[in-house]
């Protein structure tokens, strides 16, 4: 049975090979754009400070950043993560590669003139990664977008070796990203700590839409190798700021496993939740 944090989530692989024994952090991509990468990263690392884990955060590669120059572009990714993890890291170590226009990177990189630098990725995360207990890092789009001529983000993950949590809208049409996205990263033998669903938009208005959104996660769980670590539901934007831990934290423990937030605690291999088939039964086809 499939435990959190245990490399035989990775089916077809040793567990020597792709789970380290202890994990520094989890790397945050999702099944597409806009599916709510970072705010489910922000939850997390919100969540993390208030429970005293000491957590970095990075966006690595951000498009669609905003400034006068190439050298003082913002994300507001990279910008929201910082806050919710409440550190005063140097922003260019938080996100050292950004561009102006909203496009994939490779994209992005080609108009600009201006390649994506792997080293400065390299050396950030490991400043970053050497002075917090737990990192938290989100990717860019999902897990083939192009970041040079030869490289996605699945190289990206393979750089800093971290565990892999997918994000996913919870709608129709779902289904198929999903699946298709955590079977690429088993192809590509990443380790896949699981799925969070994730209702980006309001309940849908057809009763057929709303039908997939409460089925999805049931059906889901009867195909997927790894577990649903938590779904969350849709936040009005109202009462406080979306954006604000006041608002985050109590989402992220109405929405995620308290397996999966222990093991954000203690983040070892050994030890792990029997997770897949508890977290399993609590989507019911029926509701
Ligand atoms: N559960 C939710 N309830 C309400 N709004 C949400 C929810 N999840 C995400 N959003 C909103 O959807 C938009 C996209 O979310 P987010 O920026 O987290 O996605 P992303 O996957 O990080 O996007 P990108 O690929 O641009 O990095 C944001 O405006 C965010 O506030
Ligand atoms: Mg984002």
């Amino acid at each position: 049975m499939s435990k959190i944090g245990d490399g035989s989530l990775l089916s077809g692989s040793s567990k020597k090979e792709n789970c380290p024994p202890f994990s520094r952090g989890i790397f945050i991509t999702g099944t597409d754009t806009g599916v709510g990468k970072t705010m489910v990263a922000a939850g997390l690392a919100a969540w993390c400070r208030s429970a005293g884990v000491d957590v970095g955060v990075m966006k690595p590669i951000a498009t669609g950043c905003r400034g006068a120059r190439a050298k003082t572009l913002v994300a507001d990714d990279a910008r929201r993560l910082a806050q919710a993890a409440d550190v005063d890291d140097d922003p260019r170590l938080i996100n050292p590669i950004g561009y102006r226009e909203p496009l994939a990177p490779y994209a992005a990189a080609l108009r600009a003139r201006r390649s994506v630098s792997w080293p400065a990725i390299r050396r950030a995360f490991h400043r970053l990664s050497t002075r917090h207990a737990f990192m938290i890092v989100e990717g860019i789009g999902g897990l083939l977008v192009p970041i040079d001529r030869a490289r996605t983000v699945v190289d990206l993950i393979r750089m800093v070796q971290l565990p892999v949590v997918i994000v996913a809208r919870m709608r129709l049409g779902t289904l198929n990203h999903t699946l298709l996205t955590v079977r690429e990263a088993q192809r590509q033998k990443l380790p896949v700590l699981g799925v969070m669903l994730n209702a980006v938009d309001p309940p849908a208005r057809d009763a057929g839409g709303r039908l997939a959104e409460r089925t999805n996660p049931a059906i889901l769980c009867r195909y997927l190798p790894v577990p649903i670590l938590g779904t969350f539901a849709h936040q009005p934007h109202q009462g406080p700021q979306p954006w604000s831990s006041a608002a985050l934290i109590p989402w992220v423990k109405r929405s995620v496993e308290p397996q999966f937030l222990r093991w954000l605690l203690n983040p070892v291999r050994k030890g792990g939740v029997d997770s897949h088939r508890t977290l399993c039964y609590s989507h019911n086809l029926a509701t």
